[in-house]
């Protein structure tokens, strides 16, 4: 169902925030009909959008870096994809600025995306209730599957619209066209906790159509057995560590964290050398549990550490890198946030 038209009062120019995701565990399930687990974290796109007199979609960000165009793609996709919904999208200026790290496995592409498309619906006047934020979170899915080439499954942007403090988001995808979304509290930190990423560094195309990601959804898709084994048992570790969670028998959940690494780097073979070297040294170091998050390939690992022991992990990690020579990771500790938001607009 196409949303209801927008209130007749727009504004002339509003400001939209998306935040960055991390998958807690669930990973290349998605797009497999199977569940994930993932949350908000507090670092964000915001985007500006203000009403042009022609209709021209006039794009400019601070992140990107100089001649890189690439990221317009993602803008010109959703305004299209809103405009198929029957939003009365005008000729827009995009201003956009982001603490997500760019093509670094929490989902900077989702956070763009749904950043705009929240900006719009504040120039619009539209409401975002429950069920339009699912429609953009499927209309900015599109774009990035239509118009980028990129073809994820869709629960980035579910997590970038629907986000709840404190919550992570039990998606199933069994029914590909309706996501089921049940929030599920993550009160990791009352319990003396944290959620450590760490940027490995490497950063990984998803647009890349000849790419691992595009090819392991041909092998699921034509019934690759080892493939399907890590799909089959990572939505047993995704029931089992909400079962983990409810319980707050976090040595529990962290042991499935670490098991999801272990299937996504030996039976779904999407790790690399740095995520398998931030994940034991982490482990190594008395870290309950971590893996990579998101597609892989480079990108981000998650992992949940003792507060108390946050130092001594990440010490490890960067002990680890400097043995190798390589350049030090980037390290960032994460709340379980809200979604996406107008933050203004103005008439
Ligand atoms: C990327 C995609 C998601 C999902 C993950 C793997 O982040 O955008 O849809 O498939 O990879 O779990």
């Amino acid at each position: 169902m196409p949303s209801p038209s927008p209130s007749p009062s727009p504004s002339t120019v509003a400001v939209g925030r998306a935040p960055g995701r991390v998958n807690l565990i669930g990973e290349h399930t998605d797009y497999n009909g199977g569940l994930c687990l993932p949350f908000a974290v507090d670092l964000a796109t915001t985007a500006t959008v203000r009403r042009r007199d022609d209709d021209r979609l006039v794009m400019r960000s601070r992140e990107a870096p100089a001649g890189d165009e690439q990221w317009t793609a993602y803008v010109v996709g959703v305004v299209a994809e809103l405009r198929r919904l029957g939003w009365d999208v005008p000729g827009l200026d995009v201003d956009v600025t982001s603490t997500v790290p760019l093509g670094g496995g929490l989902s900077s592409s989702a956070a763009l995306e749904c950043a705009v498309a929240t900006a719009v619906a504040g120039l619009l006047g539209q409401a975002l209730d429950g069920a339009t934020r699912r429609e953009v979170a499927e209309a900015c899915r599109r774009a990035e599957t239509e118009h980028v080439g990129a073809p994820t499954g869709g629960m980035d942007q579910l997590a970038a619209m629907l986000g709840a403090d404190g919550h992570a988001l039990l998606v199933d995808f069994a029914d590909r066209d309706r996501p089921q979304v049940t929030p599920v509290p993550l009160p990791v930190s009352r319990d003396g906790l944290a959620l450590l990423v760490t940027d490995t560094g490497v950063r990984h195309v998803l647009a890349d159509g000849d790419g691992g990601y595009a090819q392991r959804r041909r092998e699921c898709a034509a019934g690759h057995p080892r493939r399907l084994r890590h799909v089959t048992r990572e939505n047993e570790r995704v029931r089992a560590a909400v079962e983990a969670i409810d319980a707050r028998a976090w040595p529990r959940l962290g042991d499935l964290m670490t098991a999801s690494h272990g299937s996504l780097r030996d039976d779904y073979e999407v790790s690399v050398d740095r995520l398998d070297v931030v994940v034991d040294a982490a482990i190594g170091a008395g870290a309950l549990g971590s893996r990579m998050t998101g597609g892989g390939f480079g990108g981000c690992t998650i992992t949940l550490v003792a507060e108390k022991r946050l130092g001594v992990v990440r010490d490890a990690v960067d002990a680890a890198y400097r043995a190798r020579d390589w350049a030090a990771p980037g390290h960032h500790v994460v709340q379980p946030g809200r979604g996406a938001e107008v933050l203004s607009a103005v008439e």
